[in-house]
């Protein structure tokens, strides 16, 4: 390891005033497993808004809704058949206004995903692209096949589908490819088209003019290909198979400069709406899961003079698993102090509906100390439903599954879908955890429902419920300090199993100790200060408003605390 990684101190002058997001927790809704409110199995738009003031009691200031969008539900909505009208499954238009205005009456911001790179194969756009209708030609990536060696058409170029096989499907109408860069139906936009441009700002328009606060954009390092459609050259990656999307090196069909100049172009163009509109900043957070130079450029500029994201998805904790330990999480987050720009917000999460839960992951007793983790650090926390609960993976067979990443292939179901982490969320512990009142849900309720449901965690004093709860009004309590004159944090511990991470404000600490190793460790604190616990684990003999003797403190594994010298 890295030894400036073993204790890395960063200090900042104080810098103050942050915008609403900058110290936001986002809270992520799969809206189809969130809350049904018309017993027909799936989440819907009522579902949430009688949800919300849960998000309030909760602490989160935002909830950000997985696509709402008409769409054929291949993809769980991120096939859109229309941008602007809400899934029937969902509700309806009034409802959506209902939901904006309900959650903006809480104090509660809406972030919509918008899903740029493909649309629908039932998109009317594509169906007039198919049949070359005026205007819409080339609406779509539309390429002639070239000749094979045994006379037969095959695709123009070796270009593969994150989901497997040839990125090229034909169309027998047009006689021509289309590219998809996930499933074939979900064929890319072709950003080379003035129209597709104008399309999609008039979408987000759409949107912001019904009052939202912003937009994941989804997909993003897809948007533009390389204009003279090369063969990506081999990654060389070992054990990879040619129709497996890592066989190839993604030089000419990810993060191309077009995209960067897009997303700073549309960064103008939401700025400009919030300066016209008035109102909060209007955010764009960008789901790029690509390297940390170009998740950074999708913030913007080193000097900032172009700007992209407000922030854009740190995804290094994704990884975080059962083997994780401090030198794991203290590379990413030092990798982050040290490579984003001091202009920019960092952003922290361990989950999201395309991995497996982080209670499953990193297993039960280690989830209140990534909540902390995830929350104490500077910046933006965004926690994926059910993660304030330690809801873990759902139990999904091959035949009861969904995700078309998945689907069609029994034997590599289990290690490929993306089911597992989105079935219903886990209310109580009555018919179907609370989801619904006893329909059939559109993925099996998880078994566990019984052992981890929210009803349960609100009565009880110890959960990671409550741990969660006391992290929100936290973190806000820490954005909200003010340091006459400096500010920054200290990690530590990271060779070893006591990950230690500490904020300063001047002479005020706040200090998150989390055991990752396999025994009972001591850890021991500043003699000179008197630490008191302010959160902790659901299973640490600590509890809240308890001095700490002898300045030590013993962990079990999986135990965390947070404690504070005030
Ligand atoms: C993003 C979404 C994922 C979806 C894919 C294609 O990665 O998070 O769920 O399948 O884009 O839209
Ligand atoms: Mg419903």
């Amino acid at each position: 390891m890295d030894p400036r990684l073993l204790f890395f101190v960063l200090t900042i002058a104080a810098v103050h005033c942050k915008d609403w997001w900058q110290s936001a927790t986002f809270y992520q809704v799969y809206p189809r497993s969130f809350k049904d409110s018309d017993n027909d199995g799936t989440g819907d738009l009522q579902g949430i808004i009688q949800k919300l003031d849960y998000l309030v009691e909760t602490g989160v200031q935002a909830v950000w809704l997985s696509p709402i969008y008409q769409s054929p539900m291949v993809d769980g909505g991120y096939d859109i058949s229309d941008y602007r009208a809400i899934a029937p499954e969902y509700g309806t238009l009034e409802d959506f206004k209902q939901l904006v205005q309900s959650a903006h009456d809480k104090g509660l911001k809406v972030i919509l995903d918008f899903v740029p790179n493909h649309t629908s194969d039932q998109h009317e756009w594509f169906q007039k692209s198919v049949s070359r209708e005026a205007g819409y030609e080339d609406y779509y990536l539309w390429v002639d096949g070239k000749v094979g060696d045994d006379g037969q058409i095959v695709p123009p170029n070796n270009w593969l589908s994150l989901w497997r096989n040839s990125g090229w499907e034909w169309n027998e109408v047009r006689q021509q490819y289309y590219l998809h860069q996930f499933s074939s139906k979900q064929p890319d936009l072709n950003y080379r088209s003035a129209s597709v441009h104008n399309e999609m700002k008039d979408t987000m328009k759409f949107w912001l003019d019904l009052g939202v606060d912003g937009f994941r954009v989804d997909a993003v390092p897809h948007i533009y290909e390389d204009a003279q459609l090369r063969d990506e050259p081999l990654s060389n990656n070992s054990g990879v198979d040619p129709n497996n999307y890592d066989y190839l090196d993604h030089v000419y069909t990810k993060d191309q400069f077009e995209t960067f100049q897009l997303i700073y172009d549309w960064r103008d163009f939401i700025d400009n709406y919030t300066a016209t509109a008035g109102g909060d900043t209007r955010i764009f957070m960008t789901e790029s899961a690509t390297s940390i130079e170009n998740v950074i450029l999708y913030y913007g500029t080193a000097t900032g003079s172009r700007l992209g994201a407000h922030f854009s998805f740190n995804f290094y904790l994704l990884g975080a698993d059962e083997s994780y330990k401090p030198a794991d999480i203290c590379s990413s987050v030092v990798l982050w102090a040290i490579d984003l720009p001091s202009i920019y917000t960092a952003n922290w999460l361990t989950g999201n509906h395309d991995n497996h839960r982080v209670a499953t992951r990193v297993g039960p007793r280690n989830v209140d100390g990534y909540n902390m983790l995830i929350s104490i650090m500077d910046g933006v926390t965004i926690t994926y439903m059910g993660e304030e609960i330690g809801q873990e993976n759902g139990q999904v067979t091959c035949a009861q599954g969904h995700d078309p990443s998945a689907i069609g292939n029994c034997s590599t179901f289990d290690d490929l879908t993306r089911d597992f982490e989105r079935t219903p969320f886990q209310w109580d512990d009555s018919v179907n955890a609370g989801f619904n009142e006893g329909a059939e849900t559109w993925l099996p309720v998880s078994d566990k429902y019984n052992e981890t449901n929210l009803a349960d965690q609100q009565k009880n004093n110890k959960s990671h419920y409550h741990t969660y709860q006391k992290l929100m009004k936290l973190k806000q309590t820490i954005a909200n300090q003010v340091a006459n004159e400096t500010t920054g944090f200290t990690i530590g511990g990271c060779d070893a199993n006591v990950l230690f991470y500490e904020k300063q404000f001047d002479d005020l600490k706040y200090r998150l100790v989390f055991n990752l190793g396999p025994q009972q460790e001591t850890t021991y604190l500043d003699a000179k200060d008197r630490y008191t616990v302010l959160v902790s684990s659901v299973n640490s003999t600590y509890e809240t408003g308890q001095i700490i003797e002898d300045s030590q403190i013993v962990l079990a594994p999986g135990d965390s605390v947070i404690v504070t010298n005030q």
